[in-house]
């Protein structure tokens, strides 16, 4: 054999064993909650080439199988009911190289004590599970909320802080799974030195995510949808404090941007962080968009007529939905799992409570969305999915 010949087959066997080599990751994410409105962002940006403190393994946890949606990303989805304390043991405490965990899921109960009760044990079960047995764990990134400054659903708004909404402000004396979480959560960091967390407090998020218990986008494209296949306008189903307030939103990607942001910026450990979008938008504003990308006639907000919940106008139309997923070839999906209308009645009947972003961009996050771009966005996504037609 020629000496060129063997240094040939030399090069080529090195060449197959890096391939073959398992890839070397910098970071190991583990997200909870990984179909949600935030999760699917998450499991869509981590793994790409480019994300800070990457090239990022990413492990994704949710209870359904995973949905044609979600499985686009490059994860590995691990069915688990993290409610189960056996359960989640068995499937997550095996997972010895997570270095950062991304809590991103929570269940809704009909009484805060009752939601304080579940979303603790939920928190408390991942944490059993991974710190003891994750030796490379060294940030928990926690999503909770706006409400953290404005109460509980059921209270809705009546113990809210004065706005905008920082930081700094104590917390209101009322039951609030947020507070349960967070004191979970410090109490739990403790536990290992080292750990470091950052709570992520988002308000009303445009995302995408047919699985979401509250995706206010999702609704209001069903909806949508609803009325230009009946032939009716598109009319605003919320209050007039609502229709012409200013508010503000979460893009579901810029919140995932800020909680990879935190997990690897030093400047951002152990601290909390309002996240919005950085810009203020008007209902009559955005409907105008909503009803243009539906081609539906806007019906806008109706001065002299009574108030009618979207609860109320949806109740009778499971058949309807049927009817138009049928018509239009959409991924099939039911009526009450694509939209979640208590939600909508309820984002679409307040007036508007604004946050800061002054502590995320005096601590180095810059990101911002422009809250009728992200709108499109978001619809566009939809449609894309073939969630809408
Ligand atoms: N959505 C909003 O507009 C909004 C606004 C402000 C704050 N927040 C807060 O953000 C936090 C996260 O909520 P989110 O809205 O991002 O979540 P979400 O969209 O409702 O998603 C929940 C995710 O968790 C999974 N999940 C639910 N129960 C589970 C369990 N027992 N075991 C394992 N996986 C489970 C769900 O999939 P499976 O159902 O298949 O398990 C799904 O992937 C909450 O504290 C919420 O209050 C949300």
């Amino acid at each position: 054999m020629s000496w060129w010949w063997a240094g040939a087959i030399g090069a080529a066997k090195k060449k197959l064993d890096d391939e073959d080599a398992p890839p070397k990751y910098q970071s190991v994410a583990l997200i909870i909650g990984v179909t949600g409105i935030v999760g699917n962002s998450l499991a869509e940006i981590l793994p790409l080439s480019d994300t800070p403190g990457g090239p990022w393994k990413v492990y994704g946890v949710a209870r359904r199988p995973q949905p044609q949606w979600n499985s686009d990303h490059p994860i590995e989805y691990i069915q688990c009911d993290v409610s189960d304390p056996d359960e989640t043991l068995t499937k997550l405490g095996c997972l010895q190289d997570v270095t950062h965990l991304f809590y991103v899921t929570w269940a809704n109960q009909a009484t805060e004590s009752e939601n304080c009760e579940i979303n603790g044990k939920m928190f408390q079960n991942v944490l059993d599970a991974v710190i003891p047995d994750s030796p490379s764990l060294q940030h928990i990134c926690l999503q909770t909320g706006k409400k953290h400054y404005w109460g509980p659903f059921e209270l809705y708004g009546k113990a809210s802080h004065d706005t905008p909404y920082h930081e700094d402000l104590p917390r209101l004396d009322v039951p609030n799974f947020y507070y349960t979480l967070e004191d979970i959560l410090f109490e739990s960091v403790g536990r290992k030195e080292g750990l470091t967390w950052s709570i992520h407090r988002p308000g009303l998020i445009f995302g995408f995510s047919p699985y979401s218990l509250m995706n206010l986008i999702g609704a209001l494209c069903v909806y949508a949808t609803i009325c230009k296949h009946e032939g009716v306008p598109l009319k605003f189903p919320g209050t007039k404090e609502a229709w012409e307030s200013y508010h503000d939103c979460s893009d579901a990607d810029l919140i995932a941007e800020q909680h990879i942001w935190a997990a690897v910026e030093p400047h951002a450990k152990n601290e909390a962080f309002n996240i919005s979008n950085g810009d203020v938008f008007k209902w009559k504003h955005l409907w105008k968009v909503l009803a243009e990308q539906f081609e539906v006639e806007n019906g806008g907000f109706d001065e002299g007529g009574e108030r009618v919940s979207l609860v109320e106008m949806m109740k009778d139309k499971g058949g309807v939905w049927d009817e138009i997923v049928r018509e239009k070839g959409l991924v099939s999906t039911k009526l009450e799992e694509v939209a979640a209308w208590w939600f909508a009645d309820g984002m679409l009947g307040i007036e508007g409570v604004l946050d800061t972003m002054n502590k995320s961009k005096e601590h180095g996050f810059f990101g911002f969305r422009n809250s009728k771009s992200s709108l499109v966005s978001w619809i566009e996504k939809m449609k894309g999915y073939k969630i809408v037609p």
